[in-house]
């Protein structure tokens, strides 16, 4: 793939799968992902934290998509000032024109070049960084810094593992993708390293396990996330063949 373009300038043009992918998002606007419920207890933790004389507690959600993680936020942690960001225009339609996410303010934000300084308590990055380069990864982490209050706390879903040395990048093609899409499997020592050097402490790495069971699909089916058993009873995460890493980041702008 041409380094010029990346591969999110891509994705978030790309109405055709835009159109599945928001389709396959409505059923996470009334069954909570198991993974938004711990980013959820991780956004409660820090607004139990938070001072109320210091003013309201701004939360932006970068690459929010639909807004499902907004929407269970507006519902289950009352008092949050909510911001929605995104790239894909017809997301941000699609928020904008929901009913249950009004009081949220929806914009137009670049991930990397966050048009914010100083301004939130918390961002999230639910699965958004995975696509990025190192150099753009390393943009992005800079472009939250700038724009969270000192002291702020940045959370992020992402494959992330603990093999120091196994740092993948791949070119997935699948229906979804058929020109193909890079997905990056981070080792956690060079993830800590880029957020330090961007000027984030207490960088912590939250492995994340399922605690249900996902169905397998049809060979001949697109890829989705579905589970497989290990011996010690845990739910081992797939996606076709390869197996996710998934892991709840989190760390604090000094
Ligand atoms: C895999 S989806 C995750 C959506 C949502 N956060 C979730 O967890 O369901 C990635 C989202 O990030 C958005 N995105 C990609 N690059 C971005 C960037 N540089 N700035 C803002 N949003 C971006 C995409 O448009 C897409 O909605």
């Amino acid at each position: 793939m041409d380094k010029q373009t990346t591969s999110y300038d891509e994705y978030v043009k790309d109405e055709a799968f835009l159109r599945e992918y928001n389709a396959y998002q409505a059923k996470y606007a009334t069954n909570i992902r198991e993974s938004d419920k711990v980013l959820i207890n991780l956004v409660r933790e820090a607004f139990s934290r938070h001072d109320a004389s210091k003013g309201p507690f701004k939360l932006l959600d970068i690459g929010c998509s639909t807004g499902n993680l907004l929407l269970h936020l507006k519902n289950l942690v009352p008092g949050l000032e909510l911001v929605g960001g995104e790239l894909a225009e017809s997301s941000l339609e699609v928020c904008r024109s929901n009913p249950s996410l009004k009081g949220i303010r929806f914009e137009r934000l670049d991930m990397l070049d966050i048009d914010y300084e100083s301004e939130f308590d918390v961002i999230v990055a639910n699965a958004v960084a995975v696509y990025f380069y190192w150099d753009e990864y390393a943009k992005a982490a800079r472009s939250c810094n700038r724009a969270l209050k000192k002291g702020g706390t940045y959370l992020a879903f992402e494959w992330i593992h603990p093999f120091r040395h196994q740092d993948i990048t791949i070119t997935e093609t699948t229906i979804g993708h058929p020109k193909g899409l890079r997905i990056c499997f981070r080792p956690m020592p060079k993830v800590a390293s880029v957020f330090e050097e961007a000027g984030f402490k207490q960088v912590t790495f939250h492995p994340f396990e399922l605690p249900i069971e996902l169905p397998k699909p049809g060979f001949d089916e697109e890829v989705v996330s579905y589970t497989v058993k290990s011996a010690d009873n845990r739910n081992l995460c797939f996606r076709g063949t390869l197996f996710q890493p998934w892991c709840h980041l989190s760390a604090i702008k000094v």
